[in-house]
């Protein structure tokens, strides 16, 4: 392959998606009088509740304060253990620390690099208060298997969906049946607002809850129009993790496109299987019949994960490791006996795959790997 013409032809591994008629939209609000939390928020919760069929919504700044203000809405905190994955980034795994309880890591599947459930029975202890799994890059967990344990030891189990907007797990959009689910909008995101997040649940206790946690302990729209319109009393400690109404137009700017965004990673991500799933020195995830994925990330394994990305690099392509284990970071306690997440953590590396990614970019990227695997 000759590399003639293409310095300045990078292909990114990462994009952003932000529809046309966003600044439009966003204009608008900046002229109204309230841009605190209000009516957009509002708007944008009840869309996102339609078009992904999801009882209840609570919207937050980010995805890391809804996992923590979930974690905090379920009373977790020092002496508490939450059952996570340290396939992850860290957000999902530093919620845990926020709230003075210990993460305590499952090993992972090695085709999916999902939890795996059987690793995340034996990890139940006294003190096991919630299961934590991770939609990795999209690509849905075993949530059965995860219900059932949940179901059988009285456990919450929080679907950290940073990375799974618009997947689904057998017919039906995540975030849309279990207990809780936490999704980003960070700029990388399917939808973006810059940063921002949502909580969904399916129970209606949880959400009386949580809409506390993101404001100080207040239920905002319980609040009385009066002059004092805080409650007599405050029973519980939250934060201020609400979305404000310029975020939201953000969001639901997006929302109201998120089919592009959608149908286009499914193009590419279709593509890439396709096209490498016969290489013998980069294996493809598997993908079970009975879940779509977003392919918000296409992960590969390689062997020999330095030689890969230095030719794909000298090829002007970018490939990336966008996680590492977190047990590696000393503040989650050091490293764990974990062989899957092991080898995982030396093999996996991404793709490109975004909105701005074009068919004869692909096209690049999928002869570089291909030529990779040959030699
Ligand atoms: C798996 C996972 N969980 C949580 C987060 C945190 O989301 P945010 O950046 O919106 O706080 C991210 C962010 O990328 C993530 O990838």
């Amino acid at each position: 392959m000759s590399d003639v013409g293409r310095e300045d032809q990078i292909i990114r591994a990462w994009g952003v998606y932000v529809p046309e008629d966003a600044a439009t939209e966003v204009g608008r609000v900046l002229d109204a009088v309230w841009l605190n939390t209000g009516s957009q928020e509002r708007l944008f919760r009840e869309t996102f509740s339609g078009r992904f069929n999801i009882p209840y919504c609570v919207a937050t700044c980010n995805g890391t304060a809804s996992l923590r203000a979930s974690l905090a809405m379920l009373k977790i905190g020092p002496g508490d253990e939450v059952i996570s994955t340290p396939m992850t980034f860290l957000a999902t795994n530093t919620a845990i620390l926020e709230q003075g309880a210990t993460p305590v890591f499952a090993d992972i599947r090695s085709d999916d690099l999902n939890i795996d459930p059987a690793s995340v029975r034996e990890m139940i202890t006294p003190k096991t208060k919630a299961i934590i799994c991770v939609h990795y890059g999209g690509n849905p967990c075993d949530m059965d298997e995860l219900w059932a344990i949940g179901r059988e030891r009285g456990l919450p189990v929080i679907e950290d969906c940073a990375h799974a907007l618009g997947s689904a797990y057998k017919d039906q959009d995540v975030g849309s049946r279990g207990d809780i689910a936490c999704f980003s909008f960070q700029a990388v995101k399917i939808i973006t607002c810059g940063d921002g997040g949502m909580i969904t649940t399916t129970r209606e206790d949880y959400y009386d809850k949580l809409k506390k946690y993101v404001w100080y302990g207040v239920d905002r729209e319980g609040r009385p129009p009066a002059v004092d319109g805080l409650p007599e009393d405050i029973d519980v400690l939250g934060f201020k993790y609400n979305m404000n109404d310029i975020t939201a137009t953000l969001a639901l700017v997006g929302l109201r496109h998120v089919d592009i965004p959608l149908e286009r990673r499914q193009v590419i991500g279709k593509r890439y299987r396709n096209e490498l799933g016969d290489c013998q020195k980069i294996r493809i995830m598997k993908y079970h019949a009975d879940r779509r994925p977003n392919y918000q990330l296409f992960p590969v394994c390689v062997d020999d994960r330095p030689s890969f990305s230095e030719w794909m690099w000298a090829q002007g392509i970018q490939v990336v490791v966008n996680n590492r284990r977190s047990d590696r970071y000393s503040i989650m306690g050091g490293l764990r006996d974990l062989p899957v997440t092991e080898r995982a953590d030396r093999e996996v590396i991404l793709l490109p795959i975004h909105c701005q990614l074009s068919d004869d970019d692909q096209a690049r990227v999928i002869e570089a790997v291909l030529e990779y695997d040959r030699t």
